[in-house]
């Protein structure tokens, strides 16, 4: 009798799972495999670069995004010196019929790379922008093609090129620094008021299981200590994925639902979240030097005119050069892409994505009730036998 009872129960709740219809199936290592090779112009790797580029908008068009591409001139630094080169940022809009205060968000991360070895094309930022072509897709599939949800509010992705902040010497401008000055700005109709902020991926494969693989360095201590709390009561493993956020109203809030989501499916992992708000008191300049070069320092900067208008962006990144890159696993000798890509990497990149999916699903689109006639049948009856089979066991075993 237990059995059956626990079988039925087995049966009723997988079908009640599959009949709620949200398509969060995660194929991040098929996407991962664009981006194993150095993106820069020049150096012989000025071919990757441009068939990374390609390659995101022909995914961002195929999955029904509006695409546009912003091009700008900025001056990178090659072995054959300053070089003014071509940016590309590439944008995909899916947009809303009507806005509101405080609606339209932003995902965004670079595909391009510099050409250090460490921590190497497929850290930085591989697996960051893995990472928003799988939201793309998974968002536009729910609000657009399974009919399971309708957008409210736009939502933008954006895959930023030319991040000089992290290239040798670069003098010239970001791809993010162009993005929100040159064209997010006119977007938004130059008002941040119907702007609710921006998420960028920056290097978020780095999970380090080794005790001490994390920066403790006063200043970190000073900047996150709450943050620094958990992590001594871990060893300092770096094993957490990190959310820096500006304590603004509307980064808070943004910040609060992507914790949540994250949190949502109360999975025992072997990482966490750790909430990063940097301390309201805090200058813009006392910001940890490793955390000002990814694209978010360009939100958090913008000026309108000289006056400073910080617009709302949360960083997610394993917190980059503030944690040890892994040993490789193939010793001195070339590794392989696939040689790096863990279980345990592939399930941290996962959970990042599918913190982002919900959000985005949650926060700009409705879930639509199955409309009667057809389908409601086969999800509500489901559910009412799992009630039934809870109410039996709770008979039972009382
Ligand atoms: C970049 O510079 C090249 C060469 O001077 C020029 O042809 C091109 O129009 C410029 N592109 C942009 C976006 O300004
Ligand atoms: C979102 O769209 C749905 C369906 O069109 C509508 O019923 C709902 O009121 C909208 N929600 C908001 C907050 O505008
Ligand atoms: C900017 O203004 C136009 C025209 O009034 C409006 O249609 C559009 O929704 C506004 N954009 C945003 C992001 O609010
Ligand atoms: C900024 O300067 C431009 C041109 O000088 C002007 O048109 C605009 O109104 C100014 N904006 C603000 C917010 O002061
Ligand atoms: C339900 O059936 C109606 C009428 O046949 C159809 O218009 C509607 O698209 C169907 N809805 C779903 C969710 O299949």
């Amino acid at each position: 009798m237990r059995r059956l009872v626990l079988g039925l129960l087995a049966f009723f709740l997988g079908v009640s799972l599959v009949a709620a219809d949200i398509d969060m199936e995660v194929k991040i290592v098929e996407k991962l495999q664009h981006f194993s090779e150095y993106r820069f112009p020049g150096n012989n790797h000025e071919d990757n670069w441009v068939e990374a580029r390609n390659y995101i908008e022909k995914e961002f068009g195929y999955y029904g995004l509006r695409v546009q591409k912003q091009t700008f001139n900025s001056t990178v630094w090659t072995l054959e010196g300053d070089q003014t080169v071509e940016g590309v940022n590439i944008i995909g809009v899916a947009s809303a019929t009507s806005n509101k205060p405080g609606a339209v968000v932003v995902v965004g991360a670079n595909y391009d790379t510099n050409t250090r070895e460490s921590p190497g094309p497929l850290f930085n930022n591989g697996a960051g922008i893995a990472a928003l072509l799988e939201t793309a897709r998974l968002f536009m599939h729910n609000v657009k093609w399974s009919g399971s949800f309708r957008q409210n509010f736009t939502t933008i992705f954006v895959a930023f090129d030319l991040n000089t902040k992290e290239h040798d010497n670069g003098p010239g401008k970001s791809g993010g620094w162009y993005f929100v000055n040159e064209w997010l700005w006119d977007y938004l109709n130059k008002s941040d008021t119907n702007f609710g902020g921006a998420f960028v991926v920056d290097s978020i494969m780095n999970v380090n299981q080794e005790p001490n693989s994390q920066d403790t360095s006063e200043n970190f201590r000073r900047m996150f200590p709450d943050t620094f709390n958990s992590m001594a009561k871990d060893s300092n493993k770096g094993n957490f994925i990190g959310v820096v956020t500006q304590p603004d109203e509307k980064s808070e809030k943004l910040r609060d639902q992507f914790v949540g989501n994250y949190r949502k499916d109360r999975k025992k992992r072997p990482f966490r979240l750790e909430d990063m708000t940097l301390p309201t008191v805090l200058q813009q300049n006392h910001i940890l030097s490793e955390l000002t070069t990814q694209e978010s320092v360009e939100f958090w900067s913008f000026q309108v005119n000289g006056t400073a208008t910080p617009l709302p962006a949360i960083l997610i990144s394993d917190t980059e050069k503030l944690r040890t890159m892994p040993e490789s696993p193939c010793g001195s000798r070339v590794c392989p892409p696939k040689a790096w890509l863990t279980e345990e990497r592939e399930e941290f990149m996962e959970a990042t994505v599918k913190g982002l999916t919900s959000t985005l699903l949650r926060r700009q689109a409705t879930h639509l009730p199955d409309s009667p006639g057809n389908s409601s049948e086969a999800t509500s009856l489901p559910s009412l036998f799992t009630t039934v089979v809870f109410l039996l066991i709770g008979r039972f075993y009382h």
